[in-house]
């Protein structure tokens, strides 16, 4: 790894707040925030759009030409020439994810283009196998959870004001039914890494949250200022 880049991994399940709390920590120190979980989300939507079938995919992949961009320090993400930013976030492509990424060649794939970007930047990236596969060198790995729970219930006050909000219930289902997709697939599951510190924000806030990561990062390779 090049020595001046910094990279910090963050795995964890579905709904602990990474995204959230990685951008607030990547803004306090000034690293570029990549979330992977968008990557496995376009190509879930390619494959979805074309119909592509399981078999098919390995070749049908160098014609999807996903990349990210950063466009004032906030990550899109491109399908060719198209922002499909928004298009990537439904329930039916959160759950086609869960599925395509369990995919080898998709793995094999996205695996390129996540070293790419955190060998040229600084990062803090997030996904579920940064820190056992992809930056298995990550100068810092934090393990973030909180329990399935707290996580459907901090999804339903998210999506309740929005029209055919789903029920609590029907999130906690999805939410434990992609845990066990993520946590059980061959390739790549989701897990703790060894050296990772495990950060559980079942008790704490955003802030609270970010402060704690931030407090971690800074103990292990000193401050960012
Ligand atoms: O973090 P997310 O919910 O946007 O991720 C969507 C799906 O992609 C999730 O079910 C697991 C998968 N994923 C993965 O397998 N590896 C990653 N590094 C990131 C996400």
């Amino acid at each position: 790894m090049n020595n001046k880049t910094v990279n910090i991994a963050i795995d964890g399940p579905a709904g602990a707040g990474k995204s959230t709390i990685a951008k607030m920590v990547s803004k306090k120190l000034g690293y570029i925030y990549v979330d992977t979980g968008a990557l496995y989300r376009t190509i879930a939507l390619y494959i979805t759009e074309n119909g592509i079938e399981d078999e098919k995919v390995e070749e049908a992949l160098p014609g999807a030409e996903v990349s990210l961009k950063f466009i004032d320090g906030e990550q899109r993400v491109f399908l060719g020439d198209r922002d499909v930013s928004e298009l990537i976030r439904t329930p039916i492509i959160s759950m086609a994810a869960s599925r395509t990424s369990a995919l080898p060649p998709v793995r094999a794939y996205l695996f390129e283009t996540q070293q790419k970007i955190a060998r040229e930047n600084s990062v803090i990236m997030d996904g579920r196998d940064i820190g056992t596969v992809v930056l298995p060198n990550a100068d810092v790995k934090i393990f973030l959870t909180a329990s399935a729970e707290e996580r459907a219930d901090r999804r339903f006050k998210e999506l309740s004001e929005k029209p055919d909000c789903p029920s609590y219930q029907e999130i906690l289902d999805d939410i434990i039914q992609r845990d066990y997709q993520d946590m059980h697939r061959e390739t790549a599951p989701l897990k703790q890494a060894e050296d990772a510190v495990l950060v559980d924000t079942t008790h704490l806030n955003l802030e609270e949250s970010a402060a704690e990561i931030v407090r971690i990062i800074t103990e292990r390779i000193g401050s960012a200022d």
